[in-house]
């Protein structure tokens, strides 16, 4: 607090204080749904980050990508990937089907290029950025055959919930990007987030629930490592599928 005692801030001070405050600019950050870790890179993280960027990595631009142009006639986006296991499991067993991994985790993009170069992928891409930005201003209409979520940060407490990523704008923003018939694919080891989930997609006109009746995992999915760590715990798991319908 300034008592009379403390002098005042010179004029331009408090401007630049003011532009880069965004509640005072009026420039809204927007809520990002994760928190960026710095965590240490092992060596072969780095070696990887290194030397299969050039194969796999797809830098952000801004620009919309064509998609179409590599040849496949599907293509399936993951967010939120982590170490990448099962997203690189998924790629080597559907060889003719486009994934496209997004996740701000440097580390984990690290080792997924590590496991993409062992297996010697053709049909796997990975960005390092905000899935959100990415969504929004890299792909065009309607190219997704499948968006997979797995095992998102719920956010437990209330205050964070607006931190979840599944919102209906951000799900206005997937069926854009979704085939008609598309799947968004959402799987939860936090029962509330499952909950929160089913009422975020109720609402929206051009998404079906086609979950199964005990919200079983389909075939394609592998186990993945907050899954299993998810069930160390005793968490029961909920896959939850919605359909595009328009
Ligand atoms: C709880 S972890 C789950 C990782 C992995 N799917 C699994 O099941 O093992 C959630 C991951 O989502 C990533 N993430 C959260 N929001 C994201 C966003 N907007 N864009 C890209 N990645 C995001 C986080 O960095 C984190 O690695």
């Amino acid at each position: 607090m300034q008592t009379n005692n403390t002098p005042k801030k010179p004029i331009n001070e408090t401007n630049a204080a003011n532009a880069t405050n965004p509640a005072k600019s009026g420039h809204h950050r927007a809520i990002k749904s994760f928190v960026r870790h710095h965590g240490r890179l092992t060596s072969g993280q780095q070696h990887a980050l290194a030397t299969y960027w050039p194969d796999f990595g797809i830098d952000y631009t801004g620009e919309r990508l064509d998609i179409a142009a590599w040849g496949f006639s599907r293509a399936v986006l993951e967010i939120g990937f982590g170490n990448g296991e099962s997203l690189v499991e998924m790629a080597a067993a559907a060889p003719d089907t486009l994934f496209i991994g997004v996740e701000v985790h440097k580390p984990g993009v690290g080792r997924a290029l590590m496991l993409a170069h062992e297996k010697g992928l053709k049909n796997l891409r990975v960005l390092e950025h905000d899935a959100v930005a990415f969504i929004e201003h890299m792909l065009p209409d309607h190219c997704l055959d499948r968006v997979q979520i797995y095992f998102p940060d719920p956010w437990h407490k209330k205050r964070h919930h607006k931190r979840r990523l599944i919102q209906p704008d951000f799900c206005n923003k997937l069926q854009r990007v979704l085939k008609t018939g598309g799947v968004l694919h959402i799987a939860t080891d936090w029962l509330p987030y499952a909950e929160h989930c089913l009422t975020v997609l109720a609402e929206m006109d051009n998404f079906a629930n086609q979950s199964a009746e005990d919200f079983a995992k389909p075939d394609y999915r592998p186990q993945t490592k907050f899954e299993r760590r998810g069930l160390k715990l005793g968490h029961e798991v909920r896959d939850l599928l919605f359909v595009v319908t328009n």
